[in-house]
Formats: C-alpha cells, structure tokens, sequence
C-alpha cells in the first residue's frame, strides 16, 4: 500500500505585503505544512506528496524557493505537477528534483513506488487559464497505459477533466479532455485522476476513471452556477487530501482546521 499526500493551489507571491488580498498564502502553508509535520505519525506510511499546480500566484523565483522551504519538513518527494499560475522555468528550479521528468522544458514525469505508478502530465499553456495537453504529454500516457503493470496507476494533471458548474471556471477547464478520454482507452484498469486549480472539491468520472479535485490549501470558490456568478472567494474551507492508492483504497479531504 503507498500513501499520499494531495495538496494544491499554494497561490504564493513574491511579497505578500505589496498585495491588498485578505490572505496570507505563505503563512497559510507553512502553518499547514506545520500541522501535518505535528501529526506525520498520524498518517502512516507516507510516499510522497503530490502537488497539483499553482504552487505560485505570479510565478516568482522567491514564491517557488519560500513554497519549496516550507515543504521540504515533510521530508517526502515532492511530486508536482503546474498550474495556470506557474512560469516552468522558475518553478523547475526547485520542484524537478524528484520526478523523472521526461523533457526538462515541460513537467511530464512518471514516479513509481512498489505498488503504484503515477503519471504527472503538464497542461500549462504560459499567458493562459485555460489547460491543453499537448500531444507529447499525450503520447507518454498512452505509451505507459500501454504497458502491462500489477501497479495501480494514478493520473495528476492541474485542469480537471469535468466541469464544476461554476461557469467562470468552467470556461478555463481542460481544453482537450475528448483527447484525453480517447488516450484513457489504452487502460487495462480503471485509474485515478487527480487535479487541482478549482479550489474545492468535485469529483467526476471520465468513462471507467475517477476524477477528483482537491482543495487550496488558502481559498475556496463559492459555488455558484448563475451565468453572472462573481469571481470572489472564501477563505473556508480550505486544506488538502491524503490517497492511499491501493485498489481498495481511497481519497479524503482533511480541511485545515481539522489538523489542530
Ligand atoms: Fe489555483
């Protein structure tokens, strides 16, 4: 059995105090980070920590060096994938050292553990909101599907592959979720896909494979799926996910108040 950790949307800047936002994402995640160090115990067997995207809210060096700082006490490898939010260049800097990643421009990468193979895909478009997988990314998950493996396979991408019905995110979904769909038809298994970027939780199927999305560890999104829904947030619930990727196992949401 691997266990995992799931966290996502640090939404870290550069200087918190040059920003009038009503949060303070560094502070957020340390005292998250913290929390989950207090009670590692807790958790069990833990493999490593998967990560699903806007680490960064301005892709800054200094909101990649503070967001890798903090979780480096988790002492786990730290497995991410970038978000809308991300810049690769700077983010690679700290957050390529675990993964295999296949071509150091982009994060694709594949991390295996003794009973799971997991697969990070990369559906960064720099300048964008929205998400596309290219074809290189789709490639390496139709090749690796391809292959016959015992291991339980997990999928992690930031854009999710089904709607929230908010519409204002909905519109900055996944671009190309019919191309994935058709790569997921190579699954010998069904698999887990995991994604961020909407800030709470949904959950979803694309054909035989679950979807899920986690929660920011510093905002969530009101649900809301008037046409005019306002693009504010709320500051709770917020937190992140633990995944024990056995074939029975299961994915659960831990909201931050939950870990004093
Ligand atoms: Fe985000």
């Amino acid at each position: 059995m691997s266990g995992f950790l799931h966290l996502s949307d640090f939404h870290l800047v550069e200087d918190e105090t040059l920003l009038s936002r009503a949060f303070n994402a560094k502070y957020i995640l340390k005292n998250t980070i913290d929390k989950i160090v207090d009670k590692k115990k807790d958790f069990g067997n833990l493999d490593g920590v998967i990560i699903t995207g806007d680490i960064s809210d301005d892709g800054s060096t200094t909101s990649y060096s503070d967001a890798y700082d903090i979780l480096k006490e988790l002492n786990l490898p730290l497995l991410a994938i970038p978000g809308n939010h991300d810049l690769r260049e700077p983010m690679m800097k700290y957050f390529a050292k675990d993964t295999n990643i296949q071509n150091p421009e982009f994060f694709d990468w594949v991390y295996e553990t003794s009973d799971t193979l997991i697969i990070g895909l990369d559906t960064l478009v720099e300048g964008q909101n929205h998400g596309m997988l290219r074809s290189e990314s789709l490639n390496l998950l139709f090749e690796k599907l391809s292959q016959p493996t015992e291991k339980n396979i997990i999928l992690t991408i930031h854009h999710p592959p089904i709607n929230t019905g908010i519409p204002f995110m909905d519109e900055i979904g996944l671009k190309n979720s019919d191309e994935l769909s058709e790569c997921l038809d190579a699954a010998k298994q069904p698999i887990r896909i995991l994604c961020g970027h909407v800030h709470g939780i949904y959950q979803g199927s694309l054909g035989i494979h679950s979807v899920v999305t986690a929660p920011s560890t510093c905002t969530r999104f009101s649900f809301n799926r008037r046409v005019d829904a306002p693009k504010g947030f709320k500051l709770f619930p917020t937190g992140f996910a633990y995944l024990d990727s056995s074939s029975n196992g299961f994915w659960t949401p831990l909201t931050t108040s939950e870990q004093k």
